[in-house]
C-alpha cells in the first residue's frame, strides 16, 4: 500500500518502547511462512521472555483448527514468546484479545468487540485472529506463544473469499493506520495485562463483559459436532456454557461460533 512511514523494523518497534520485557527483543522478517514456527524454534533455543517475531507478510499463516490465515503485506502478523505458570494458560487467550481491543481503540478510536473464544470484531466482522500454542510437560509450561494477526491496511474487496466475514481497520476507518503505532501499543498492553495476571479476576471479567456472544442464540461447531443453544456464560477457564432448549447445559472448550440472531 506504500504509505510513507508505514514500514516495520525491529529498531522502530523497540526504540523507547515502554515495557520491561515484552518487545524488548524483536525479530523482524519482511516475509515468512509463519511467525508461530519461528517463535517455537526460538523458544526451544531459550529466547528471552517477551521476544517478538513479526513479519510483514506470511506465506503460510496458521489459523485455529488447522485453517489457513491470510496475512498479506499491510496486516500485522506477530508472535510473542511467554513462559507463564501453567495456571495462567487459560487466561492468555483472554489477555491477547483484550490487548488487541484496547490497542485498536486507543490507536484508531474504533469500537472493537470479542467473539468467543478469541476473535476480535469491528461492526460484527472479524478484524483479528488469535492463536495460542503452548508446550506443557508434567504441568510445567515449556513455552506459550501468542500469535496475533490483525487486518490493518487491507482492502477486503481484494480478498473475496473472506469479504463476507472479515474487515480491516483501513476499510472501517476509510484511511490507513500506522502499523508501528498499533504494534507498539499492543506490546505495552500485553505486558500490562500479563503483569496483572497474578492479581487475578479482572482479565476474565473484562473479557466476559466484552463478549458479543453471551445472551445470544448460537450454533457452535467443533470438529464434526454441532451444538445449538443460548450462550449463557463463560467459565473462568474460558469455556462456553451453552443452554439447550431442553434445559440442559453443555460446557464447550473450543469451537466456532455462529450467531443466530
Ligand atoms: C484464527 O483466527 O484462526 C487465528 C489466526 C492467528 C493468526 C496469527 S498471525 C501471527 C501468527 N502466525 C501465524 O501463522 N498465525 C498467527
Amino acid at each position: 500500500m506504500g504509505m510513507v512511514g508505514n514500514s516495520l523494523s525491529a529498531t522502530s518497534i523497540t526504540t523507547n518502547l515502554e515495557t520491561r520485557f515484552i518487545g524488548q527483543k524483536v525479530i523482524y522478517y519482511p516475509s515468512l511462512t509463519s511467525t508461530m514456527e519461528v517463535a517455537k524454534r526460538e523458544a526451544h533455543q531459550g529466547a528471552a521472555e517477551g521476544t517478538v517475531i513479526i513479519a510483514d507478510e506470511q506465506t503460510a499463516g496458521k489459523g485455529r483448527m488447522k485453517r489457513v490465515w491470510l496475512s498479506p503485506t499491510g496486516s500485522i502478523a506477530l508472535s510473542v514468546i511467554l513462559y507463564p505458570d501453567v495456571t495462567y494458560l487459560p487466561s492468555l487467550v483472554m489477555l491477547a484479545s483484550l490487548a488487541v481491543v484496547h490497542s485498536i481503540e486507543a490507536v484508531t478510536g474504533l469500537k472493537a468487540q470479542v467473539k468467543w473464544p478469541n476473535d476480535v470484531l469491528i461492526n460484527g466482522k472479524k478484524v483479528c485472529g488469535i492463536l495460542v500454542e503452548s508446550e506443557v510437560r508434567r504441568n510445567i509450561v515449556g513455552y506459550a506463544i501468542l500469535g496475533i494477526g490483525i487486518n490493518v491496511n487491507l482492502r477486503l474487496a481484494d480478498f473475496p473469499e473472506i469479504l463476507p466475514i472479515a474487515t480491516s481497520l483501513s476499510d472501517e476507518l476509510g484511511r490507513e493506520v500506522l502499523r508501528l503505532d498499533l504494534v507498539r501499543r499492543l506490546l505495552v498492553e500485553i505486558e500490562r495485562l500479563y503483569l496483572a495476571l497474578p492479581a487475578g479476576g479482572t482479565i476474565y471479567e473484562e473479557w466476559r463483559d466484552r463478549l458479543v456472544t453471551l445472551g445470544k442464540r448460537v450454533s457452535v461447531k467443533w470438529g464434526t459436532t454441532r451444538y445449538e443453544g443460548m450462550a449463557e456464560s463463560v467459565a473462568r477457564d474460558g469455556s462456553l456454557l451453552l443452554r439447550h432448549s431442553d434445559g440442559s447445559l453443555t460446557k464447550i472448550v473450543a469451537g466456532d461460533v455462529t450467531l443466530r440472531d
